[in-house]
């Protein structure tokens, strides 16, 4: 088998706005309109190969909020851990008569690499420094939420971009609904090949600068990014890493009230955020984030198993 199914879920490159927004919209109406059986009686496999808090326990809550049965498994305690490889993992799952299969993995292209072996949608929740579609999703959520029609907004997307499937899923969704995509970095972290990532002719415009305090002011929102220390960018950050991109207390008193500080979790306290920043729940949108992704990930269940 190699076909990748258009339930599947492996990335926001590519995807028609229609499509995104179909999501999102969806999303929306389930806030009030969610029955709890619109999944009964399937069963959603989690194979999660790299660690995770806010993923993996909302896709568990998304599929039991919609009646379906989430089975669980990570490295540690599975086969993974005696050399089974993602991909013939996927496959005995998937031959237990599973609906769907959620991955996270290191390895960039891996859930593409499982969704060509598999008969049945999967979808990406996270895959090394490639894409991250349901973060971005629930990204582009709450900025709706927020904002309103994105067209024309101008999104700063501050930090760790090298290594970021968050940054790369939110560019290409943001560009789709026509935003303008301002990415922040040190050198080592964003250059400036990113501006031609995308197709010339997608909407919205992508810039990159190394002056994080030179964009404060005219964006609409700051999505700030984890130092990815587990695939090695502690060694391309400087000391002065807080004080020139960091998200201090000082740079958020700068912000307007209707700017949006995002952060996707978990937070590096005190590197890319000041704890005071994060524990201020009336300034930073981070858990409504959260809370969003359990309605986003119930819409893409509903996309990926239709009933
Ligand atoms: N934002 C995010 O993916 O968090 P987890 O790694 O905890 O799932």
């Amino acid at each position: 088998m190699d076909s990748v199914d258009s339930r599947d879920l492996l990335g926001l490159e590519g995807m028609a706005a229609v499509e995104i927004q179909g999501i999102l919209d969806r999303a929306r109406s389930l806030k009030t309109s969610c029955r709890g059986d619109e999944l009964t009686g399937r069963v959603v496999a989690n194979i999660f190969f790299e660690n995770s808090t806010r993923t993996r326990c909302s896709f568990e809550v998304a599929a039991v909020g919609l009646g379906a049965h989430p089975l669980n498994l990570s490295a540690i305690g599975s086969s993974a851990a005696k050399g089974e490889s993602l991909v013939d993992t996927a496959n005995n799952i998937e031959a237990m008569g599973v609906d769907a299969l959620v991955v996270r993995t290191a390895a960039s292209g891996g859930a593409a690499l499982v969704a060509r072996s598999s008969r049945i949608p999967v979808i990406n929740a996270g895959d090394g420094r490639h894409e991250h579609p349901t973060q971005a999703l629930l990204d582009l959520f709450v900025l709706q939420e927020r904002l309103g029609a994105l067209e024309g907004r101008r999104i700063a997307i501050v930090g760790d971009i090298l290594n970021s499937r968050v940054a790369r899923s939110n560019l290409h969704g943001l560009r789709a609904l026509g935003a303008n995509v301002v990415l922040v970095g040190p050198p080592t972290l964003v250059d400036d090949s990113f501006e031609s990532i995308l197709p010339s002719d997608a909407p919205g415009a992508v810039e990159v600068t190394h002056d994080f305090d030179g964009v404060l002011e005219g964006v609409d929102a700051v999505m700030m990014l984890r130092i990815q220390r587990e695939r090695a960018s502690g060694g391309a950050i400087s000391s002065d890493y807080r004080r020139l991109y960091g998200l201090t207390a000082q740079r958020a008193r700068r912000l307007r009230p209707e700017q949006l500080i995002l952060h996707p979790g978990p937070v590096n306290r005190g590197v890319e955020m000041d704890g005071s920043v994060l524990d201020d729940l009336d300034r930073n949108v981070v858990l409504e984030q959260v809370a969003a992704g359990v309605l986003v990930r119930k819409a893409v269940l509903m996309r990926a198993i239709p009933a």
